[in-house]
C-alpha cells in the first residue's frame, strides 16, 4: 500500500499520510504529498485540502537515513512550496510531534489545527543542522523572531498550547475528533478571499527589522551554551536573513548553509548519536518474547548523595520508594535533601507544590530493613566496600521477595561476586548511575554472568520511564565509563610532573569542547573524596593539597583558588607544591602544546574503549560513545570517543600511541583490536 493516500470528503481532499513508526518524510512520502497537492489544485470539485498522519504522530521530520545519500526528488523546499502556492486553502492536522521538515510542511501549509498533546518543533540544530525546508524563513514570520530563534537555536519543542499563543497554530483540537475538526475547518475558510502565505507574511518580522540588536543580545546571552558548535550559528544568521533579506534570498543561504553543514563532520558525529542512543537501548542476545517483570514499588538502601538522587527518579515518575538506612540522622539527611531539591525545582517554576506534595508523597523511610521485602526491584547505594556490598546482598536474599530484581549502583565493584552471595544470582544487575542521580541521564546497566534476560529487560525499560539513557556493560573494573577515565587520569596526574600545569591541561580539554578538564572536575567533586587526616601520608598531590586546607571549590581553594563566584584562578601554592614533587621525581621538564596534552589524555582512554569491545564488556562502539557523551560531559560534535577516533583516523591514534611509548610507561598495552582495525584501515563504527 502507498504511504501516501487520499480522501474525499465532499468538497474537502484529505491527504493521509502513513508511513511508521514517525511519519518521516521519506521520499516516497514527498512524492506522494506532492501528488496530493496537485491532485486537489487540478479538481473544480475540491475546495479545500487537509494533511494529516496516520500512527503516533504527525511527520516528525526529514528522514535521516537519507541525509549522505544522492537526493532523488522531489526535495522538500519543493514539495512545502507547492504546498504554498496551492490556491485552495491547505490545513495541517496536529497529532504527537510535528518536528523539523514536518513543521515545515505545517508551515506551509495556510492553517494548522493541534490537539492539546501535540508537541511542535525545529531540533534540526540537535543533528547539527538547520531546519533546510524554509523553516529558518517562514517560522519567525509567522511567530516572531524572538520565539523563533528561541526554537530554532534550542532545537526544543512548543506545546500546542505555546503554539496558539505565539500563532503558530490557530486552533486546538479535542484529541478524538482532530481529523473531523479539520476537515470543518478547512470547508469553514474555503470560501474565505485569501489565505494566510507564510512566506509572504511580514507583520511578525517587522519589530525585529526596526531592532536588529536582538541577534547580538541573543548571541551574546547563550554564548557559552553554543561554543564549538557551527550549527547554531547559521540557524541564528539564517533566521537573521529571514528579517533582511527578501524570502527568495533568505531561502537561497538557508539552503547553502544547510548544505554545508550536512556535508560536514559536526553533522555526520550529531546523527551518528542520535542512532547510537536509539541502538544503545537493543540488547544483544535477549529474545522478543522476554518477559517484563512489573515494577510497582522500588527499595533504596542508603539515603546518601546517590541512594537520594536515584530515589528522585522513581518519585518523579510516580513509582513509590522505600528508603532504608542504618542511621536515624543519615536517614531524616537524606530525606531533607530530597524534599529540598524538590523544592528548589518548584522555586525555580519548573515544578508545582502539589507534584512536590504527590512526590514526597510517594516516599517511606525507614530503618527497617524488613520493609523492604515487598519492593519489585531494590538498588543498594551503600559504601563502596566489597565486604559490606555482600554483606547487604546477602541479607537482601533473605528478606525480599522472590522474583525481585536485586541491584548494586556499585561504581567499580564486581556484580558477580556480590550475585555470588545469594541463592539467585541471575535476579542481581548493576544499576550504575551518575552523580547527581536525578539530573545526570546516563544509566550503565551492569550485566552479571547470570543476569536472566527478564532482568535485563525490565531495567532497560525502567530507564526509558524514569528518563535515563542506559547503555549496557559487562564486568569489569569501573565498567565502559570509569574505565576509560582511569588512563586519562594518570596521564593528567603525570603531564603535571613532567612540567604541565593543571590548567594548561584543563584549557587543552575545554579547548576541545568538554565542559571541564580534569582537574576543575577534581575541585567540583572535592579533593579529599576518600581522604582522611589521620591516613593522610603527603604522598601525593592531592593529599598534600588537602593537608593545606585545599579541598576543593567548597574550601574555596583546590587546585585552584576560588573567588565569591566559584571562578577559579591559577594557584602560585598549587604549583609550588606541584614543583616540589615534580623535582623530587626526577623527570625533565619541558612545555607542552594543547595538540600533545590532548594526544596524551585521549589516545589511551580510545585504547582503553578498544579493549572494552574486544573483550565484549561493550555491544558495539556507539554505545560507549553514548556513555561518554551523557555521563562525563565529551562534546556532541565530535561524536563521542570512538567516533572521533574514527574521524581523526585509528592509524593517527595508533602512531600517536607509538611517539608517546616512552610517556605511557611499559606496562601499556596497546589494544590488539585497535592496532588490527588501524592497520586494515577500519573504523569502529
Ligand atoms: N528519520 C528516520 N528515522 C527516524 C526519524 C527520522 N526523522 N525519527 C525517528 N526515527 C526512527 C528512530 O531511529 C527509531 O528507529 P528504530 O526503532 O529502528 O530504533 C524509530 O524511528 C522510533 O524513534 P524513537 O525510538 O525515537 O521513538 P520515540 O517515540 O521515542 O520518539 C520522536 C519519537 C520524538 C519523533 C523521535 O524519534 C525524534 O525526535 N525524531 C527525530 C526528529 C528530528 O530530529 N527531526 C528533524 C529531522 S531533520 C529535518 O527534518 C531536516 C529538514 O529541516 C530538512
Ligand atoms: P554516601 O557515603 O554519600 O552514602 C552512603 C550511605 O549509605 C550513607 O548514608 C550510609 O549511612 C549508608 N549506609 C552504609 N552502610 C549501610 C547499610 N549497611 N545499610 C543501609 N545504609 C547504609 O555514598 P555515595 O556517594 O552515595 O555512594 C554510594 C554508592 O554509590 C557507592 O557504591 C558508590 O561507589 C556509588 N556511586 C557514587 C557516586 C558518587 O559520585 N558519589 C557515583 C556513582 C556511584
Amino acid at each position: 500500500m502507498s504511504v501516501i493516500t487520499t480522501q474525499r470528503h465532499g468538497d474537502v481532499l484529505v491527504i493521509i499520510s502513513d508511513n511508521p513508526p514517525v511519519n518521516a518524510l521519506g521520499q516516497a512520502v514527498r512524492a506522494g504529498l506532492a501528488a496530493g497537492i496537485a491532485e486537489a489544485a487540478g479538481d473544480d470539485a475540491i475546495k479545500a485540502v487537509v494533511i494529516r498522519c496516520e500512527g503516533r504522530t504527525f511527520f516528525a521530520g526529514a528522514d535521516i537515513t537519507e541525509f549522505g545519500k544522492p537526493p532523488v526528488g522531489p526535495s522538500l523546499p519543493e514539495v512545502v512550496d507547492a504546498i504554498e502556492q496551492c490556491r485552495k486553502p491547505v490545513v495541517a492536522a496536529i497529532h504527537g510531534t510535528a518536528l523539523g521538515g514536518g513543521l515545515e510542511v505545517a508551515l506551509g501549509c495556510h492553517y494548522r489545527i493541534a490537539i492539546g498533546s501535540a508537541k511542535l518543533g525545529l531540533p534540526e540544530v540537535k543533528l547539527g543542522l538547520l531546519p533546510g525546508a524554509g523553516g529558518t524563513q517562514r517560522l519567525p514570520r509567522v511567530t516572531g523572531v524572538a520565539d523563533a530563534l528561541n526554537m530554532i537555536v534550542s532545537g526544543n519543542p512548543v506545546t500546542a498550547s505555546r503554539a496558539l499563543e505565539i500563532g503558530l497554530v490557530d486552533r486546538i483540537a479535542s484529541a478524538d475528533s482532530l481529523a473531523e475538526e479539520a476537515i470543518a475547518f478547512a470547508r469553514e475558510v474555503a470560501g474565505a478571499a485569501g489565505h494566510p502565505v507564510s512566506s509572504l507574511r511580514t507583520d511578525r518580522i517587522a519589530e525585529a527589522a526596526n531592532h536588529p540588536q536582538v541577534f547580538d543580545k541573543f548571541v551574546a546571552e547563550n554564548s557559552r551554551k553554543l561554543q564549538g558548535f557551527d550549527a547554531p550559528k547559521a540557524c541564528i544568521e539564517a533566521v537573521r536573513a529571514a528579517v533582511e533579506l527578501p524570502f527568495e534570498q533568505g531561502i537561497k543561504l538557508e539552503r547553502e548553509l544547510f548544505l554545508k553543514l550536512v556535508s560536514g563532520t559536526q553533522s555526520r558525529a550529531m546523527r551518528h548519536l542520535f542512532f547510537a542512543e536509539r541502538q544503545a537501548a537493543k540488547i544483544d542476545g535477549i529474545p522478543a518474547d522476554t518477559p517484563l517483570i512489573p515494577i510497582t514499588r522500588v527499595g533504596i538502601l542508603g539515603a546518601g548523595t546517590m541512594g537520594g538522587g536515584i530515589a528522585m527518579n522513581f518519585l518523579s515518575a510516580g513509582l513509590p520508594v522505600t528508603l532504608v538506612e542504618r542511621e536515624q540522622a543519615a536517614l531524616d539527611r537524606g530525606v531533607a535533601t530530597i524534599r529540598k531539591n524538590y523544592e528548589r525545582t518548584a522555586a525555580r517554576g519548573r515544578m508545582t507544590m502539589e507534584q512536590v506534595e504527590q512526590a514526597m508523597g510517594l516516599l517511606t523511610s525507614t530503618l527497617d530493613y524488613e520493609d523492604l521485602a515487598d519492593c519489585d526491584l531494590v538498588i543498594e547505594a551503600v559504601f563502596e566496600l566489597m565486604e559490606i556490598k555482600k554483606e547487604v546482598f546477602r541479607r537482601l536474599d533473605g528478606l525480599v521477595k522472590p522474583g525481585a530484581i536485586l541491584a548494586s549502583n556499585t561504581s567499580y565493584l564486581n556484580i558477580d561476586e556480590m550475585a555470588a552471595e545469594t541463592t539467585r544470582p541471575e535476579a542481581v544487575v548493576g544499576l550504575h548511575f551518575f552523580s547527581p542521580a536525578n539530573i545526570m541521564r546516563l544509566l550503565e546497566v551492569v550485566r552479571g554472568a547470570k543476569t536472566s534476560p527478564s532482568v535485563l529487560k525490565t531495567v532497560m525499560g525502567l530507564a526509558k520511564t524514569i528518563g535515563k539513557i542506559a547503555v549496557v556493560s559487562g564486568v569489569c573494573p569501573g565498567f565502559i565509563g570509569n574505565r576509560m577515565l582511569s588512563p586519562r587520569q594518570s596521564e593528567a596526574q603525570k603531564l603535571l610532573l613532567e612540567g604541565a600545569t593543571p590548567w594548561e591541561v584543563d584549557a587543552a580539554l575545554t579547548e576541545f569542547g568538554f565542559p571541564m578538564g580534569p582537574f576543575q572536575m577534581a575541585d567540583l567533586a572535592g579533593l579529599d573524596l576518600g581522604w582522611t587526616a589521620e591516613g593522610s601520608t603527603s604522598s601525593t598531590i592531592r593529599e598534600v593539597l588537602c593537608e593545606r586546607g585545599r579541598r576543593g571549590q567548597k574550601t574555596g581553594q583546590g587546585f585552584y583558588d576560588y573567588d565569591e563566584n566559584r571562578r577559579g584562578s591559577p594557584s602560585p601554592e598549587t604549583e609550588a607544591i606541584i614543583a616540589d614533587f615534580a623535582a623530587r621525581s626526577g623527570r625533565a621538564q619541558r612545555k607542552f602544546s594543547g595538540d600533545e596534552i590532548r594526544e596524551r589524555l585521549l589516545y589511551p582512554m580510545i585504547n582503553e574503549g578498544a579493549k572494552i569491545l574486544e573483550e565484549g564488556m561493550a555491544q558495539r562502539a556507539s554505545d560507549i560513545d553514548i556513555v561518554w557523551l551523557n555521563g562525563y560531559g565529551w562534546p556532541a560534535f565530535t561524536g563521542g570517543p570512538m567516533f572521533w577516533a574514527d574521524t581523526i583516523g585509528l592509524k593517527t591514534v595508533l602512531d600517536g600511541l607509538a611517539r608517546h611509548a616512552d610517556a605511557l610507561g611499559q606496562d601499556f598495552i596497546v589494544s590488539s583490536l585497535l592496532k588490527g582495525k588501524a592497520e586494515a584501515g577500519e573504523s569502529f563504527n
